[in-house]
């Protein structure tokens, strides 16, 4: 079976963005490949973290995890910090990064520009996710289209190891949704939904259905009243269809057909209704894994499998480097 890596960082409430753009897609690959499925908490400490509030979260997201759809008896889900090796190729490919491959990341000179203080792991960070992908000889690489530019990095590294040490690694490919890749923030459309801004525009996945409603109530539209897909002038309406689309699973078409001449109104409280039906019993999930103790045993055998999958390639690659084994 093809591997399948990817992770999601325990920083901040997950979006219906990080659902609609990769966990969903994340549970429809179980049954086609072998899944490893990461709580990356190294990569939350690239900006300042609250310790204990770190840990929360990661537990936090694990549950979400589960409470999505994945199925701990096919994938392998864990948290990178229990799986030292991930720190350890880390280093060894910040080695074979340069400077300026890592300075062209659009994410880093986003985020830097916000912070009046920049870590070193913020700028290097882009090789621990390429440590992360290659440990495991991935096949395909489940990402919304933010992090495509770092799933290419990876290829970069890999071919570049493989060239100057010997076939070591896999080079991955990454898996793109060909819609909901960037889900945009409710009332800022030429922005991604993204779990850290807190604003109305971003729905979270634990966000109360009264919340919910709101939001989406204040979602911002255009004077124009007509429902069409239309992203370039019409982000708003076209983020909505695209928002209803994937959690009614109907197509965008249908949907245009449907609110024909019914103007937002009507849009907006089909959307409210969808979204509450793929969240409310995730919701639920979520609860019940919270309030029991399961979620410990399943990351502890998860960490295991992980350790397990990732040694043969570290010790490959400390051999063919030349460190001491
Ligand atoms: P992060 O929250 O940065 O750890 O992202 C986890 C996953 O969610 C990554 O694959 C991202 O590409 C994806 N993702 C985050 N925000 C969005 C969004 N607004 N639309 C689609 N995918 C997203
Ligand atoms: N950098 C990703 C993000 O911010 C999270 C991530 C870390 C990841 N390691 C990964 C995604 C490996 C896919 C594969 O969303």
């Amino acid at each position: 079976m093809k591997r399948v890596f990817s992770g999601v960082k325990p920083s901040g409430n997950l979006t219906l963005g990080n659902y609609l753009g990769a966990m969903r897609h994340f549970v429809a690959m179980q049954d086609d490949y072998e899944c490893f499925y990461s709580v990356v908490d190294l990569h939350a400490l690239t900006v300042p973290q609250e310790p204990e509030e770190l840990r929360q979260q990661a537990i936090s997201l694990a549950a979400l995890y589960l409470a999505v759809g994945i199925d701990p008896k096919k994938s392998t889900l864990f948290i990178q910090s229990q799986v030292p090796a991930h720190a350890e190729l880390g280093w060894l490919l910040q080695c074979m990064s340069y400077m300026g491959e890592l300075g062209r990341m659009t994410q880093y000179k986003d985020k830097a520009r916000e912070q009046e203080s920049v870590t070193v792991g913020l700028f290097t960070y882009p090789a621990l996710m390429a440590a992360d992908i290659l440990l495991y000889q991935t096949d395909v690489v489940p990402v919304g289209e933010d992090q495509k530019q770092h799933v290419e990095l990876t290829r970069d590294i890999a071919i570049r190891f493989n060239n100057r040490f010997g076939e070591v690694f896999k080079v991955p490919e990454p898996l793109i949704p060909s819609i909901g890749a960037r889900i945009m923030s409710l009332s800022e459309p030429h922005k991604k939904m993204s779990k850290s801004s807190n604003s109305m525009g971003d729905i979270h996945l634990l966000d109360e259905p009264n919340v919910i409603k709101k939001k989406i109530n204040r979602a911002v539209t255009d004077s124009e009243a007509v429902v069409r897909y239309d992203p370039e002038n019409k982000p708003g309406v076209s983020n909505l269809l695209v928002i209803h689309a994937l959690c009614s699973g109907e197509s965008v078409a249908a949907l245009e057909e449907r609110y024909q001449g019914q103007g937002y109104g009507a849009l907006k409280k089909g959307t409210l209704e969808a979204v509450l039906a793929v969240l409310e019993p995730i919701q639920a999930r979520y609860r019940q894994l919270m309030a029991s103790d399961e979620i410990y045993d399943i990351l502890a055998a998860g960490a295991a499998k992980a350790r397990e999958a990732a040694a043969p390639t570290l010790k490959r690659v400390k051999e063919v480097m030349g460190l001491n084994l």
